[in-house]
This record gives C-alpha cells, sequence and structure tokens, in this order.
C-alpha cells in the first residue's frame, strides 16, 4: 500500500503548524467529497477505479485481439497533454528498459506517440518508421479540436488509407473523444471508426483511468484490471475523514511548505522506468493549481542521473524548493556486483551487494544532503513498480491535487491559460477568424 512519510520536513515546520494544514485539508477534502467546490462539474474521476466497468477493459482486449489477427507491429497513439502523459508514464514505466533492442518475438505490438509536438522532423521519422511496420492508430482527443494531434492525424490516416484501403483503414483506427461534439467525433462517425468516449465530467488531466490510458495500456499489454484495483484501494484510503489520509498529508505538507517559500517542488525518483511519471504529474499539478498568480511550480528529476546534473543547484542554490520523492521498496530485477581481483577503482567494499542497494543508500544519504542544505523532503512510497502501484500513485496524486488547489483557493479542473498562445498561433498561421488578432501581432513585430 502507498504510503506517505513527512519525516524529511520535520525540521522545517512546527507540529502546530503541520496541524493548522491538516484542518485546511480536511475541510477542502469536505469540499471534494461533497461535490460543492469550483469545478464541481469535472470530478467524473474520483470514482473511475471502483465504477469501471469490465467491459470497457474486454472492448479494449478486443481491439488488442483484432489487430494481433491482423500482425499489427506498431501502434501510434495520438493525442497530447492529458491525452498522452498518462498512457506514456504507464507504458514506458512497465516495459522492459531495452524492448525495442531485445531479439525474439514480441507479444504486444510496439506503442509510439505522436502528436504532442509540432516537429517536422519527428512526423517524418514517424512516416519512415510506419513504412517499414503493420501500422494501426489510436487518435485521442476529449475536445477533438486540438491542432498538435489533429495535425499528426491528418498524416496518419492518410498513410494508413494509402496502404491499407479506407474500408481496412477503419478497422485500424480507434477514435478516442466526446460523445457528441468536437471535429474527431464527426470524422469518427463518417469514417466508421470504433469510438470510446471520454465522459464530460472528467478533465484531460484526469483522465489517465479512462479509455485515454486504458486502451493504450491494454494495447501494450499491461494488465488494467490490476491498475484500476490499486487505483480502487487509493479511491477508498483517500475518501476517509482522517488526520493519516495519505492525500490529507502530503497536500497539507506541501501547502505549509509553500506558504513558507518553497515555490517550488520537485518530484523525484530513482528508476529511469518513472521518469514519465514525473511529466505526467507536472501536468496535473501545473495546470490544476498554476493560476491566479499562485501555485507550486513543478519540476521533476531523476536520480542519481540528475545528481549530475541538478544536484549542485538543489544542494546549494535558491532556498525555494521542496522534494517529493516517490521511492520504490524493491526492485523486480536482481543483479549482484561482481568482485574484481584487481581492484583499481577501489569499489570491491561493493562486492556482492545488490546494485539496488547502493541505489537505496544513494537516496538515503541524498535525503540527509538535501535536508542539511535546506531542501525539506516528502516521500511517497510504494512497494514495487506494477499495474497495481502505477494505480494507486495515478490516484493518490489526482485525489491530493484537488485537495491541494481547494486549500491554496483555486479552482483545480480548469485551465483558462493554455488558450493564449494558441490564439496567437491561429493568428500567425491565417486561421479564419483571427484576422484582427493576426493585424495587431504584425503590428506588435514589426516595432
Ligand atoms: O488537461 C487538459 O485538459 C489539457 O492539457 C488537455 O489534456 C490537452 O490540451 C489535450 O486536449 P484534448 O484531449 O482536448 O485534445
Amino acid at each position: 500500500m502507498l504510503k506517505v512519510d513527512l519525516g524529511g520536513c520535520s525540521s522545517f515546520v512546527k507540529d502546530a503548524e503541520y496541524q493548522e494544514y491538516v484542518d485546511k485539508a480536511l475541510a477542502a477534502l469536505d469540499v471534494l467529497e461533497n461535490e460543492t467546490g469550483a469545478g464541481n462539474d469535472f470530478l467524473g474521476w474520483k470514482h473511475l477505479p471502483s465504477r469501471t466497468p469490465d467491459s470497457l477493459i474486454a472492448d479494449c482486449e478486443a481491439i488488442r485481439d483484432s489487430w494481433k489477427g491482423k500482425g499489427v507491429d506498431l501502434v501510434v497513439v495520438i493525442g497530447i497533454g492529458g491525452s498522452y502523459l498518462g498512457a506514456k508514464c504507464a507504458i514506458e514505466a512497465l516495459s522492459h528498459s531495452f524492448a525495442k533492442q531485445l531479439s525474439g518475438k514480441k507479444d504486444a505490438p510496439e506503442i509510439v506517440f505522436a502528436g504532442h509536438n509540432l516537429s517536422e522532423e519527428y512526423m517524418a521519422e514517424l512516416l519512415d518508421l510506419m513504412k517499414e511496420r503493420n501500422v494501426a492508430a489510436v487518435v485521442i482527443s476529449k475536445s477533438g479540436t486540438t491542432t498538435e494531434p489533429a495535425v499528426a492525424f491528418r498524416l496518419v490516416k492518410q498513410f494508413i488509407e494509402e496502404r491499407y484501403g479506407a474500408a481496412e483503414a477503419a478497422e485500424r483506427i480507434v477514435a478516442v473523444t466526446d460523445a457528441h461534439k468536437g471535429a474527431l467525433k464527426s470524422l469518427a462517425t463518417q469514417e466508421g471508426y470504433r469510438t470510446f468516449v471520454i465522459e464530460d465530467n472528467v478533465g484531460g488531466r484526469f483522465s489517465v483511468l479512462t479509455p485515454v490510458g486504458i486502451l493504450p495500456i491494454v494495447l501494450a499489454g499491461f494488465d488494467m484490471r490490476s491498475m484500476l484495483k490499486g487505483a480502487a484501494e487509493m479511491e477508498e484510503k483517500t475518501a476517509e475523514k482522517s488526520r493519516t489520509n495519505p492525500a490529507v498529508e502530503y497536500a497539507a505538507m506541501r501547502n505549509l511548505l509553500y506558504g513558507k517559500g518553497k515555490k517550488v517542488e520537485i518530484l523525484v525518483s530513482y528508476n529511469p522506468k518513472l521518469q514519465y511519471l514525473g511529466e505526467w504529474w507536472k501536468q496535473l499539478y501545473g495546470e490544476s493549481e498554476g493560476k491566479d498568480g499562485k501555485g507550486i511550480f513543478p519540476a521533476s528529476v531523476s536520480f542519481t542521473t540528475d545528481l549530475h546534473s541538478m544536484g549542485q543547484y538543489i544542494q546549494e542554490g535558491e532556498r525555494m524548493l521542496m522534494e517529493t520523492v516517490v521511492t520504490v521498496e524493491k526492485s523486480s530485477r536482481s543483479v549482484t556486483i561482481a568482485n574484481d581481483p584487481q581492484n583499481l577503482d577501489g569499489l570491491n567494499f561493493l562486492t556482492g551487494k545488490h546494485v539496488e542497494e547502493c541505489n537505496a543508500m544513494a537516496e538515503l544519504g541524498t535525503k540527509l544532503a538535501h535536508i542539511d542544505g535546506g531542501v525539506p523532503q516528502l516521500s511517497v512510497s510504494v512497494e514495487k513498480i506494477d499495474e497495481y502501484n502505477l494505480g494507486a500513485l495515478f490516484y493518490f496524486f489526482e485525489k491530493a491535487c484537488g485537495i491541494s488547489a481547494y486549500i491554496l483557493g483555486v479552482n483545480p479542473f480548469n485551465q483558462p491559460g493554455v488558450e493564449a498562445y494558441k490564439k496567437n498561433m491561429f493568428a500567425l498561421l491565417g486561421k479564419p477568424g483571427y484576422e484582427e488578432q493576426a493585424k495587431a501581432i504584425h503590428e506588435r513585430l514589426s516595432k
């Protein structure tokens, strides 16, 4: 079971201050549970783990099996932001680090992602790959109108139709989008694509446990039932009106530290498989809290790698940082360090030790050093990296995010600031209806 440990913050806060923030977090939890807060029409994510019907997973498995029957060995998953990061995080965390390089028969197709950037080189190189492979695609967009995935999907759709014909393309493309509205919904209906629905009451960054995450994760060959089980246990645990509710503890402490000038929170992991947990978490917290001139800035690092790049700043730079370490208690593989009779590197004191023991001591040593350097440390630990624990992490961070944003006094479920760049981009690209903005921008740029 996921645990929160706040011992690494004790020298930075007084217990009475912390208890005051726990009271605030419990009040925010009430608002979330009673659905009386800002954005309360976007709370559909709260009961996804316990209410997702098994038939949804079975439908995803049917697509997986039908594509397997066609020999599909590459699935292009198209989406951005909340329609991308959850699936990317889960698949990176659960896959063999060298899956692509390993020889031997693969049970599941390779999953690649597109539509999360506007790089021409990335698209051209994706098309190079598609030319060599047996391809299917999943296009994901809640609004159905987001530019990046729409551009990528045009190219992928065209490729699949030219290669396999329109009828077969409809068998090889699945859309995940709104039930009724948006260009993607209209396109999917017109082309006869199988479609999964993202409910209106679930925002993009809270959608990993909807078909947005479920379909790609099932296609990649992972156990979605176990992920939902881990999330369901967290759903129950984090609903408790208790001072030891882990989401309450985490939300209370990070907000208390924010009030003490710790404006940046770094999510830390010691396993490269969790790099994208940091990316997913950054979107969740950045878009939910960063508004009205407020919010903890979310950053992420992968240690020990980044101790050799960001370590200096964290240890001695501006003291505005707090760290949240995602600790994984057990490695699922075993490798011990060999003896070297020459001992030229002087490391024979490590002989026979597991590599993970070195990692654990690096983690503990770093914790002590960073606390000494003025960086409080929150810890979220899970037993191992698997579907069950990832499900627990996803739900835990979502629930804590809702509580946290209500403590801060912002609406966790909107993202008005995301529109600003889009308006400028559309004006610069000549989208009809943006003529006035285009004129103003060109005048501004010519000064
Ligand atoms: O959290 C959000 O709502 C956004 O970041 C979206 O996930 C992102 O913009 C993608 O939107 P859509 O799924 O509508 O294409």
